[in-house]
């Protein structure tokens, strides 16, 4: 549960990540605590006339942005995104991150991936040296739930079916979702790549290559991080 200090913190990281946004751009919205943030101040700059259409990376990020009056397109069918606010689960200064704290990582990961300039939002709890203390989120279609957690345990994972209410956590895409521990990662493209490999992935949480510049407030400074090109 977040404090209060690291809502102001996520609050401040939002506020800032809404500089990034031109009138009339696309913009992909995350989904999350930190994104809510981001979708809210934008629904205020909406109501001041400024004009941007969102494309939401969750069901509970479209109903936001539909009960705060922001104009939609659906995910599927758009071909490319100006902006995108997200938030991290965790982040390194090497840009790579652990999502899916929400279970959302599907949909965040092609939001990221249709978009020419990617911007995480985070408190300034979620930086740290290497990732993998917050056990990565992935995807996995029930078909597939046996095989796939034969192949995460042949990868060095523990894997754990997500539950919620006692229930199987059940995505927007209709599948599980497995935290899986991999210990700290030595090499989180390697294992992206491995991961990509599986049948039955749906996605995995780790985003490599998929951020252009990380907003982390630290009390009511912002620290960024731009990824030179
Ligand atoms: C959802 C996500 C979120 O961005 C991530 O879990 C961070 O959430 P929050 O902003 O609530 O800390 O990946 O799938």
């Amino acid at each position: 549960m977040a404090n209060d200090n690291q809502n102001l913190e996520k609050l401040t990281a939002a506020k800032a990540a809404i500089n990034y946004v031109k009138n009339n751009d696309v913009v992909g919205l995350g989904t999350g605590s930190t994104a809510t943030l981001a979708i809210k101040e934008l629904a205020k700059r909406i109501k001041d006339g400024f004009k941007i259409t969102g494309v939401p990376s969750s069901e509970a990020t479209k109903e936001l942005a539909i009960s705060l009056g922001i104009p939609l397109l659906a995910l599927g069918k758009v071909s490319s995104i100006d902006v995108s606010i997200d938030g991290a689960d965790e982040f390194t200064k090497e840009f790579n991150l652990i999502k899916g704290g929400g279970g959302a990582l599907f949909r965040e990961k092609i939001v990221a991936s249709l978009s020419k300039k990617r911007i995480i939002i985070t408190d300034g709890s979620k930086l740290v040296e290497r990732l993998g203390a917050f056990k990565v989120p992935i995807e996995v279609n029930p078909n597939a739930e046996k095989y796939v957690m034969i192949k995460l345990k042949k990868l060095k994972g523990t894997p754990v079916k997500r539950i919620e209410n006692g229930k199987a956590f059940i995505t927007d895409n209709q599948n599980y979702i497995f935290d899986t521990d991999f210990g700290l990662i030595d090499d989180p493209e390697k294992l992206a790549s491995e991961l990509n490999q599986v049948d039955g992935i749906l996605a995995h949480g780790i985003f490599v290559n998929l951020t252009d510049s990380i907003l982390m407030a630290k009390g009511e400074e912002i620290i960024s991080y731009h990824k030179s090109i």
